[in-house]
């Protein structure tokens, strides 16, 4: 049985625990859950222990009554990850990797427990902190979402999240990934964008982050883009760069065999 239920202090978190070896935990985006690392779930997890936890409020994971009025912190989101490996018993370091939001919160978790990583992969993801302006449309976001009882204002982001291959030619991934925006809830949309608005300029910190590092990041990705990561790559004491071709920001479903294989292939060069 591949789900289990972790309990954090009343939140139950639905995590994904599937497979033996070294653990390999993965972090989804905003506003989504941990399906769109379904195919590396799938893959890695015949060769790996893959923990995939659905962030509190998303997928089939539960939120704190104050959450969505108080926005969580990424800090809260790395927490409830280093809780979800304790509950499941893993003492030894993993490979962490976050996509978007995920790495948001995967920079808290390396700042935070640097002796619990092996290895640290930021898909997808950017060190700066919002404009003002950004901030200002992620706590409208919030406040419209509420205000409509669903997630539907979350679908503005849908053009942005994929690249122009994908919008192009495959609309089944358009689909799939509308289709999880809208079966996340407003309170978790709430949540996470209040949280994302106050989150950490964590650029000045990245020389602290001295773990083997493998920065992913779609060609087309127009969110966070391959010159915006290489920038941050180059201030890691251990960053290389891969750059997943005919893919945006969801490098894990737009081009998921080639996301699959550069984990793996970090994964195994850790572990020499
Ligand atoms: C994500 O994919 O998690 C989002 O693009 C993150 C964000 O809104 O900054």
């Amino acid at each position: 049985m591949a789900e289990r239920l972790v309990d954090v202090d009343g939140v139950n978190l639905s995590v994904e625990d599937r497979g033996a070896g070294r653990v390999i935990a993965l972090v989804h985006g905003f506003p989504l859950d941990r399906a769109m690392w379904a195919a590396q779930i799938a893959a890695l997890g015949g060769q790996f222990r893959v923990i995939a936890p659905d962030l509190r409020g998303f997928g089939k994971s539960s939120l704190a009554p104050d959450d969505a009025e108080q926005g969580v912190g990424m800090e809260r989101y790395a927490a409830d990850v280093a809780a979800v490996l304790d509950e499941l018993g893993v003492t030894e370091p993993v490979v962490l990797a976050g996509l978007s939001m995920g790495g948001y919160a995967a920079w808290q978790f390396a700042l935070r427990w640097p002796e619990r990583l092996a290895g640290l992969v930021p898909c997808d993801t950017r060190a700066i902190a919002d404009t003002e302006e950004a901030r200002a449309g992620r706590l409208k976001m919030a406040e419209a979402a509420l205000a409509a009882g669903d997630s539907s204002p979350a679908l503005s982001m849908l053009p942005k999240l994929l690249g122009k291959s994908t919008h192009q030619s495959r609309p089944e991934i358009v689909a799939a990934v509308q289709a999880m925006i809208q079966r996340q809830t407003a309170e978790a949309v709430a949540a996470a964008q209040r949280g994302m608005a106050r989150r950490e300029d964590v650029r000045s910190r990245l020389k602290e982050i001295a773990c083997p590092t493998l920065a992913i990041v779609g060609a087309e990705d127009v969110i966070s883009s391959p010159a915006e990561m290489r920038e941050f790559a180059a201030a890691m004491p251990q960053a290389k760069v891969v750059e997943i071709a005919g893919a945006g920001h969801m490098t894990t479903m737009e081009n998921p065999a080639a996301v699959t294989q550069a984990i793996a292939d970090f994964a195994r060069s850790i572990d020499g």
